[in-house]
Parts: structure tokens; C-alpha cells; sequence
């Protein structure tokens, strides 16, 4: 299925997703067919489209998570746009994740860290550095106070958006910082 196939399918939100994902992409110049984690599910907006973009992607969330932001269908949406067989699920908590050094050639939390236990972010970037390795990157989407606005409306109790920097206090790594279109993009390498 093509980009405009899986728009009509996810909805709205999926266009603003994979032209924020797009930057993130156009700066980071990733082999095709590389494997990527995808961290914290949802609904599976983010993994599609890694998974459209012809990346080889493991997502998950823990199984613990009761919020309302887990334990979506997404492999029912995979299915509809056609990209099942590129992602695999596992179920794992962030800040422990069961993954062996340099599996990965980037992580990306879209969305994610802010929901991620205030206690727990920065072993979460610990462990998205350990698994990707030196050559890696971690991809950090934030949103932007005009996309929290929008979602404030809908869900007032939504979290604030996370200060990836605040996390990183320590770590020997540079920052890139882009802007999407409702997200700020945060991409770390090890320096
Ligand atoms: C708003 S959803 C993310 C949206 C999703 N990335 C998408 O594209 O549809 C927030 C996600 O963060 C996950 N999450 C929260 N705490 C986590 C943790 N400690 N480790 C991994 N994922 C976590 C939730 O389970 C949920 O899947």
C-alpha cells in the first residue's frame, strides 16, 4: 500500500506523522531495510510508517501499561495498510530493554517520552543508546505548545512535552534539533 493509502486508512493525524517522520529521515540518511526499534506502540502510526518506508521495525510498550494511550489494535491497522510482515511486537519497558548492544540503527520515541515515568526517561535514553551503538541514533518527537494545545482540547490531562536535554545531563552525546510540523525533533548520537 502506498503513503496515500495508509493516510486514508490511519486518518488525518497520519499525514502530520510522516511528514514530521520525513525530516527526521532526510537527516539521517539510514542503509534501506535497516532495523529500527519503535518505542511505545500506540496505535502503531509510527511503526507503519517506518514499516512504509521499507525499515525492518520492532515496536513495543509494556504490558503493564492500563493508560489509554496502550494496547491499541495496531497490528489490525498494519494489516489494512499492508505492512504486517515488516513489524514485529515485543512486549518491554523502556527503561529496560531487552534488546543486545548495537541491535538497532536507530530508536525513535514518537510521542513517547513524555509518557514515559519522570524517574525512568533518563534510564530510557540510556537504553536506546545502549541497544542502538556508536554509529546509532535516538530520535526523540516532542510536540510543539501549538500541537499540545490541540491536544489539551480533546484530553486535558495529557502530559507536558518532555525535555529530551534534561536526560542526557552526562551522556557524551551531540544533539541535532529539527522542526516538524507538530513536533520538535530531537536526534542523539554518541559524540
Ligand atoms: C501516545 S502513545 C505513542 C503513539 C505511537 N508512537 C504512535 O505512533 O501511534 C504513548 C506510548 O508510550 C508508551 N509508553 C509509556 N511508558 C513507556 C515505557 N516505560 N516504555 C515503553 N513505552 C512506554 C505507551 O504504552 C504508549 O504506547
Amino acid at each position: 500500500m502506498t503513503m496515500e493509502a495508509a493516510k486514508q486508512h490511519m486518518g488525518a493525524m497520519f499525514e502530520y506523522i510522516a511528514a514530521d517522520g520525513l525530516v527526521a529521515l532526510a537527516a539521517m540518511g539510514l542503509p534501506p531495510g535497516a532495523k529500527v526499534l519503535d518505542v511505545g506502540t500506540g496505535v502503531g502510526n509510527f511503526a507503519i510508517f517506518l514499516a512504509l518506508q521499507g525499515f525492518d521495525v520492532l515496536t513495543g510498550e509494556p504490558d503493564t501499561d492500563t493508560s489509554r494511550y496502550a494496547r491499541h489494535d495496531w497490528a489490525a491497522n498494519a494489516h489494512a495498510v499492508g505492512v504486517a510482515k515488516q513489524i514485529r511486537f515485543e512486549a518491554f519497558n523502556a527503561s529496560q530493554m531487552p534488546f543486545d548492544p548495537n541491535t538497532f540503527v536507530a530508536v525513535f520515541f514518537y510521542g513517547v517520552l513524555h509518557h514515559i515515568d519522570e524517574a525512568e526517561r533518563a534510564a530510557a535514553l540510556r537504553e536506546a543508546l545502549r541497544v542502538t551503538g556508536p554509529n546509532g541514533a535516538v530520535v526523540i518527537f516532542e510536540p510543539t505548545q501549538d500541537t499540545l494545545r490541540q491536544i489539551w482540547s480533546n484530553d486535558p490531562g495529557h502530559p507536558l512535552a518532555a525535555s529530551p536535554a534534561l536526560y542526557t545531563a552526562g551522556l557524551d552525546v551531540s544533539e541535532q534539533k529539527l522542526t516538524g510540523q507538530r513536533m520538535d525533533i530531537f536526534i542523539y548520537r554518541m559524540a
